[in-house]
């Protein structure tokens, strides 16, 4: 059985976060917005175990939209690569334990060289362990990822290859930052926003949403588990007639 109680059958597969409200959560106690970042690292931090002991496969979190960094005040933007490269290194033995692979995706060209660097050694050094994955999204925009797809894209060899919709679908895939990636199965969002704010816009089509209006640093795994289990309920059509809700029985 899942943390939550549930078989891990009915457990999602890939579930996407969009971790907001860091700012408000300081503004609300008189903080400096990056004493948000840090507890929502922490948050972060948390997030992933419990969501290893509940059976999750793979988590992929927002951590920075092209829109952030290209928008809020160099100082942050300075924090947060600080941030980030710190819990990669001060969290390198706990995932190792939990056997955790990380990886990150975006325009990871345009971090600065030492975020990129970091990022890219804990990827190497965790690529071989067969764990959760934890993917971060940084410097990321589901638009830009589709027309960074769009402009990669070899000039057609033979038209008869993408002559179909799978074809063509297939082809795109294989150009976005990371071709193995699976759909999202949940897309939970803290911060009481009802959008997805160009968050894997290809990976988000099928997924279940939920949103919930607790700031991002106050996460735990109570929220975890109340999505769990209302994902549990959803009945998943792809399109086409219901059969069963991942919970059910039909
Ligand atoms: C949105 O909250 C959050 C971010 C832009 C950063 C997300 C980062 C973390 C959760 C910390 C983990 C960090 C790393 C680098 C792994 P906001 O600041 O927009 O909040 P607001 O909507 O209340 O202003």
């Amino acid at each position: 059985m899942a943390g939550a109680g549930l078989p891990r059958s009915v457990v999602p597969r890939h579930v996407g976060f969009i971790m907001d409200g860091n700012g408000r959560w300081a503004e609300e106690r008189n903080l400096p917005r990056t004493e948000g970042h840090s507890q929502g690292a922490e948050a972060l931090r948390q997030m992933i175990r419990d969501a290893n002991d509940r059976g999750i496969a793979e988590v992929t979190c927002y951590a920075l939209s092209t829109e952030n960094f290209q928008r809020r005040p160099a100082q942050e933007i300075r924090f947060l690569m600080d941030l980030l490269a710190h819990h990669l290194r001060q969290e390198r033995e706990e995932m190792e334990r939990m056997q955790v692979r990380f990886r990150a995706i975006g325009r990871l060209e345009e971090l600065p060289d030492q975020t990129r660097e970091t990022i890219e050694q804990a990827t190497i050094e965790t690529e071989g362990n067969d764990g959760i994955v934890l993917r971060l999204a940084v410097n990321y925009g589901g638009r830009a990822e589709i027309a960074d797809a769009f402009e990669s894209q070899a000039p057609r060899q033979d038209a008869t290859l993408e002559s179909t919709d799978e074809g063509r679908e297939r082809r795109v895939i294989e150009h976005l930052y990371e071709p193995g990636m699976p759909d999202l199965d949940l897309l939970i969002r803290t911060g009481g926003e009802i959008r997805i704010s160009n968050f894997l816009l290809w990976h988000c089509s099928y997924a279940e949403l939920h949103f919930i209006p607790i700031l991002w640093p106050d996460f735990c795994a109570d929220h975890l588990d109340v999505a769990l289990e209302e994902y549990a309920q959803r009945v998943r059509r792809f399109g086409s007639i219901p059969t069963t809700a991942p919970g059910g029985d039909a």
